[in-house]
């Protein structure tokens, strides 16, 4: 890899993980993440943001900088927008090499440097509006956005470019090879990145939707020509699609959310199948789109980006041992840490010698606000009524998604 000029002062630098190693250690990441720093040359160097030792994250890094000629030994400050380890895991090791950087974070990330690296010299802290000149014209600005992903997270401007280092706002999965840049992409290409913005989104950031919104409307203000974010694309092309695309993704926890539907089902032996077939015959019927996700055969992290932008959801599952199908009871768990909240549901399922899940399902539901269809189970096998009744519940719940 290479470091990409943003322009003759400010380069990207990247590293791509492609590991079987889940992202925070829960999240497969199959097509890669990538590690995004920036290295910004006034007359002073500063670098922001850091990457953690994975996969020769490091070495890539340091290969980067050689090649626009600048050695770790030579930086003077490095900015910590976000300190999960992602973005700082490296810094002890940093650090030893360059034993005079200054390190500059929030105040809150400033104990987290200490925390985590056992850092206590050579430390900055700083707050909204304070700036970094480094000389010749090139003055870095920071801007607090707390819990966007972390309470002490911040992002920072460089005004004379318009370039925003955004850390993890606006981020997404997906590795990036040779090309880094929005308009270096066109159609399915960029689709496939956009895709990845709102899995990472609905697998990392939507339990900090408000303050997302709150972010986005206090950098409003500036003058944006470039979104620089810590993983995925830089936007210099459209930056205001990638800002557009998390603002609509922050507005998917209260809704409105897209009309469409997301069906979560697991069955032990097909009977919850045969019954969830005649639900969506009826979604189908009424022309709704919808996507369809088996657990635990698929993972999680696939259904909350389907689950997150649909307005309807369909829950369907049997009764296991007088209670949920296990695997169920982790989806909705997550669905409550994500704030899935406020869509139209409908739970269905078969029990063998006795139902269940019923009470289970409603206390895990209870605090995400869905507007849910009657449930409806049956014992063993669905038959003729059961799956009429099935149908016209798709068909209802389909209704109520095209209405909102
Ligand atoms: Fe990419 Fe919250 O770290």
């Amino acid at each position: 890899m290479k470091a990409h000029p943003i322009n003759d002062r400010i380069f990207a630098l990247h590293a791509d993980i492609e590991s079987d190693e889940l992202f925070e250690g829960i999240w497969p990441i199959p097509n890669g993440v990538s590690l995004n720093s920036y290295l910004v040359k006034g007359g002073k160097l500063a670098l922001i943001d850091l990457v953690r030792d994975w996969v020769d994250a490091p070495l890539a890094l340091e290969e980067e900088l050689e090649g626009i000629g600048v050695r770790l030994e030579d930086i003077d400050y490095l900015v910590l927008n976000h300190l999960e380890p992602d973005h700082s895991g490296w810094l002890e090791e940093f650090r030893e090499r360059n034993p005079a950087v200054q390190i500059i974070a929030t105040a809150k990330g400033v104990e987290l440097v200490k925390s985590f690296y056992k850092i206590t010299e050579g430390l900055r802290a700083v707050k909204s509006g304070d700036s970094l000149d480094l000389g010749e014209g090139v003055v870095l600005r920071f801007e607090e956005a707390p819990n966007v992903h972390w309470p002490e997270t911040m992002v920072t401007f460089e005004a004379g470019s318009g370039v925003l280092f955004s850390c993890d706002a606006f981020g997404g999965y997906g590795a990036l090879g040779d090309r880094i840049f929005d308009d270096q992409f066109e159609g399915e290409e960029l689709g496939f990145f956009e895709g990845e913005v709102v899995r990472y989104y609905s697998n990392i950031v939507a339990s900090f939707s408000l303050f997302v919104k709150r972010a986005i409307a206090k950098l409003a203000s500036l003058d944006i020509k470039v979104v620089a974010p810590s993983h995925g694309l830089v936007w210099r092309r459209d930056p205001k699609a990638i800002i557009d695309l998390y603002q609509r993704l922050a507005t998917y926890m209260e809704g409105p959310q897209e009309k469409e539907i997301s069906i979560v089902w697991g069955s032990m032996y097909g009977n919850t199948k045969r019954g969830l077939d005649a639900v969506i015959a009826g979604i189908e019927a009424e022309g709704l789109p919808y996507t369809i996700h088996r657990i635990p055969d698929e993972d999680v992290s696939f259904v909350l980006a389907d689950v997150y932008k649909s307005a309807g959801v369909v829950i369907a599952m049997p009764t296991y041992e007088y209670k949920m199908f296990p695997p169920m009871a982790n989806v909705l768990n997550l669905f409550e840490r994500k704030h899935i909240w406020n869509r139209q549901a409908l739970r269905i399922g078969s029990w063998g010698w006795v139902g269940g899940a019923r009470k289970e399902y409603e206390e895990l539901v209870a605090p995400l606000k869905w507007e849910s269809l009657e449930s409806l189970e049956w014992a063993g096998a669905p038959d003729a009524d059961t799956l009429d009744e099935l149908y016209e519940r798709g068909r209802e719940l389909a209704r109520r998604v095209k209405a909102i």
